[in-house]
């Protein structure tokens, strides 16, 4: 009988049957795969799994509280947070070609990750065999169904670790689809935001602003997504929606006037898609309330903002993403 109690139960035995004795890690980019995977660990091994969060500045608002402090409540998992926004915003300076933010990111990214790898490594001793991953059935399928083992070149050695460190992979979610997934989270206790989350691209809001990544751009395009998340929620979208980017056009202005005088400001950009799979979408029909009352509050309240405009494009032609 399928139910989320069961699949609990049964991977707990297998993952303790699995690691015995020995240490696991695992990385939280604060979407649901990684938090439900990282969860069931926790609650088979405890104190033997350390998880590592790289915070890269890209997130959306809260994201990093979420992980750093609900989850962590939530499952007790012992967490390294690595703090490498400037890193990011360093290696991002002067960069607005998408394809280009794409590789830098994923780049920084191994790289960070391998750091810490090395330094839990490092305290801990060489009994870390295990890399957790929230690998789900259809990646499965996708890919074949192979697995077992990756290899992971460590650029940053700590105390005479191997050149290459061979991990030994632990997949609980091997078997679930999306929904699922989101039921053993619910059940396992984790919060409503992070197993609810919509899809979020892992190059984060480093992809939704058109032009060089800024600190201040973050900034501002964190305040308006917020806004827009903000109301979405309030109006029971949630469910409707696939996943709503909203998109900074930094490169862009166009004249306003706001309050006593004239603006020159930038765009944001809405696009709310319905879709089953994000491999084909169509865009929302929102209600236009909605519309106006997220238009009305990121033009008075996001600095620098003065024009809200809607994505009308389905996928395709046009990606969910803008970059
Ligand atoms: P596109 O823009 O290709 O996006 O229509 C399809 C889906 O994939 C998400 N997406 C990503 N997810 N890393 C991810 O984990 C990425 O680099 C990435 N790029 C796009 C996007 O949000 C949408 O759900």
């Amino acid at each position: 009988d399928w139910t989320t109690g069961n699949v609990i139960e049964e991977q707990v035995a297998a993952i303790r049957e699995q690691v015995g004795d020995r240490r696991a890690i695992c990385g939280l980019s604060g979407g649901v795969d990684s938090a439900v995977a990282a969860a069931l660990v926790q609650k088979a091994i405890g104190s033997q799994l350390t998880c590592v969060y790289v915070d890269h500045g890209l997130m959306r608002k809260g994201e990093t509280e979420q992980v750093e402090k609900d989850f962590v409540a939530a499952t007790g998992v012992q967490l390294k947070v690595v703090d490498a926004e400037e890193r990011f915003l360093t290696a991002l300076k002067g960069v607005s070609d998408p394809e280009e933010k794409r590789k830098i990111i994923g780049r920084e990214f191994i790289r960070v990750f391998e750091q810490a790898q090395a330094e839990i490594i490092a305290d801990e001793g060489p009994a870390v065999e295990f890399l957790v991953q929230g690998t789900l059935y259809p990646d499965v399928v996708e890919s074949g169904g192979g697995t077992g083992t990756a290899n992971i070149k460590s650029h940053h050695n700590v105390g005479g670790l191997p050149e290459d460190l061979e991990f030994q992979l632990i997949e609980p979610l091997r078997k679930l689809f999306k929904d699922e997934v989101r039921m053993v989270g619910q059940e396992l206790g984790l919060p409503e935001e992070i197993v609810q989350r919509q899809p979020f691209p892992g190059p984060g809001l480093g992809i939704r602003i058109v032009g060089e990544v800024t600190k201040e751009r973050l900034d501002l395009l964190r305040e308006a997504d917020a806004i827009a998340r903000e109301e979405l929620t309030a109006a029971g979208l949630d469910r409707d929606i696939w996943q709503c980017p909203v998109v900074l056009l930094a490169d862009v202005r166009s004249v306003g006037v706001q309050g006593d005088g004239r603006t020159y400001g930038h765009p944001i950009v809405l696009r709310p898609v319905s879709s089953e799979d994000a491999m084909t979408a169509d865009w929302s029909r929102l209600p236009y309330d909605v519309l106006a009352k997220i238009s009305t509050r990121i033009t008075n309240e996001v600095r620098d903002v003065n024009r809200v405009v809607l994505d009308v494009t389905s996928k395709p032609p046009g990606t969910i993403e803008w970059e």
